[in-house]
């Protein structure tokens, strides 16, 4: 199941002619499979490197090029978007929008638009330094419009530097975060993910399966929607959302010292994160031999979620229940005696529930009763959870 944040959107893609115009496919594919309308402009030099045609068949609209075979297309196909995205974004086109030059199908498009507007340049790191296109660049910014800022690595000339043309998927979030409305503005979120190590000796230790993807798309949607967002991490292999502070962690103790550390004026707590339940307790600092036989004694973790529900000043506290079975009366107990204002419950032995999936299924348990909702991805099932705070602090 994928998020459909981007249903019944109209994606404006402009294309302008650079190597990266490859990507453009791509980015078309994307937000089509984000169930996105999407209708693409081209200017005539981009199209020396992709044909209209490959764009048509991924978008399912017809491309436009050329101002004078439909003299109203530039007005027409901006009036009915929601966001123009220039993706690449050459030297060329960006020094035209900064200084109103409108003789392409692209920068015409540009003028008639009245919304918000995101270009990832792309070009040679030297012309992308070049105090010329940073002026231009500058002044889009300035007016409101949104650089997603090109990333460093190797590029088609050959050379290394910043240039490279933000990876589609950052792009894609991009796109959301200029759709999505930012009801969490100004408040502090801090989302606490994914498993913790707890050392036998160096090199093992206990863990769990918890891979991060619940917390890491409940901190992608709180900074959709506009929220700060500090992001609590044990070892996973997911990316982090762009725009959080990330404070990577192994331990359920260096868990604890993080949260502690980074709980100050926070207005909401999610912890999302599968926390061992023990450690051992008697920690070898050498590696222990094979063939010795030995009993491993364990101790409770420290509890985090309990530390802060105890602090005299503490923020709204959204705890998970991770279950094997359909047991919310262990949830609702979990609820009350670790002092959550509300908690998440999942079954982690259904289909698509719980660990290592993108999907969720949670029933949300607070002191008016369940609510139960049905399988969803795990950004969906975010967006409920943010919802339901709102709900609760007005
Ligand atoms: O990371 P994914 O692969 O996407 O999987 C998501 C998930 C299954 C890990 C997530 O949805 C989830 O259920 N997280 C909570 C897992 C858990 O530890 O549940 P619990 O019922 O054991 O703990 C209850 C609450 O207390 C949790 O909010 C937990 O973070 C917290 N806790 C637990 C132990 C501890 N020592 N300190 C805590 O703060």
């Amino acid at each position: 199941m994928k998020p459909s944040s981007l249903k019944n959107r109209h994606v404006l893609l402009a294309v302008t002619g650079g190597i990266a115009v490859y990507k453009a496919a791509e980015l078309v594919r994307r937000l089509r499979s984000e169930e996105a309308e999407v209708t693409v402009v081209m200017t005539e030099s981009s199209q020396r490197f992709i044909t209209p045609l490959t764009l048509e068949s991924l978008s399912g609209n017809r491309v436009c090029t050329d101002i004078f075979s439909e003299p109203m297309a530039h007005i027409n196909l901006p009036e009915s978007a929601d966001l123009f995205v220039i993706a690449p974004a050459t030297a060329n086109i960006i020094g035209k929008l900064a200084s109103g030059i409108a003789d392409d199908m692209v920068a015409l498009s540009f003028l008639a638009f009245k919304g918000p507007v995101i270009f990832a340049p792309a070009m040679n790191w030297r012309m992308y330094e070049h105090p010329v296109v940073q002026r231009n660049i500058k002044t889009l910014k300035d007016l409101g419009f949104h650089e997603i800022e090109p990333e460093e690595g190797e590029l088609a000339c050959g050379e290394y530097g910043v240039g490279r043309m933000a990876d589609v998927e950052r792009i894609v979030e991009a796109v959301k975060g200029c759709l999505t409305k930012k009801d969490l503005d100004g408040l502090k979120v801090l989302v606490v993910a994914g498993p913790t190590r707890e050392y036998i000796d160096p090199v093992r230790f206990i863990s769990n399966r918890s891979s991060g993807k619940m917390g890491y798309a409940l901190a992608r949607v709180a900074l959709r929607r506009g929220a700060d967002v500090t992001l609590v991490s044990g070892p996973v292999s997911v990316d982090p959302p762009p725009g959080a502070t990330v404070v990577r962690v192994e331990t359920s103790d260096e868990m604890l010292e993080a949260v502690k550390k980074n709980i100050g004026g926070v207005d909401i707590l999610v912890m999302a994160a599968a926390v061992a339940d023990f450690v051992p307790d008697d920690y070898s600092p050498d590696k222990r031999e094979k063939g010795e036989k030995f009993t491993l004694r364990l101790r409770p973790s420290p509890d985090i979620v309990k530390a802060v529900s105890d602090m005299k000043t503490r923020p709204f506290i959204v705890g998970f229940s991770a279950e094997t079975g359909p047991n919310i009366a262990k949830a609702e107990k979990k609820l009350r005696e670790k002092g959550m204002d509300f908690i998440v419950f999942n079954d982690v032995t259904l289909d698509g529930a719980g660990f290592d999936c993108d999907t969720n299924k949670v029933s949300i348990i607070d002191e008016d009763g369940i609510a139960d909702y049905p399988l969803m991805s795990k950004e969906d099932c975010s967006e409920i959870i943010f919802d339901h705070y709102l709900r609760h602090s007005k």
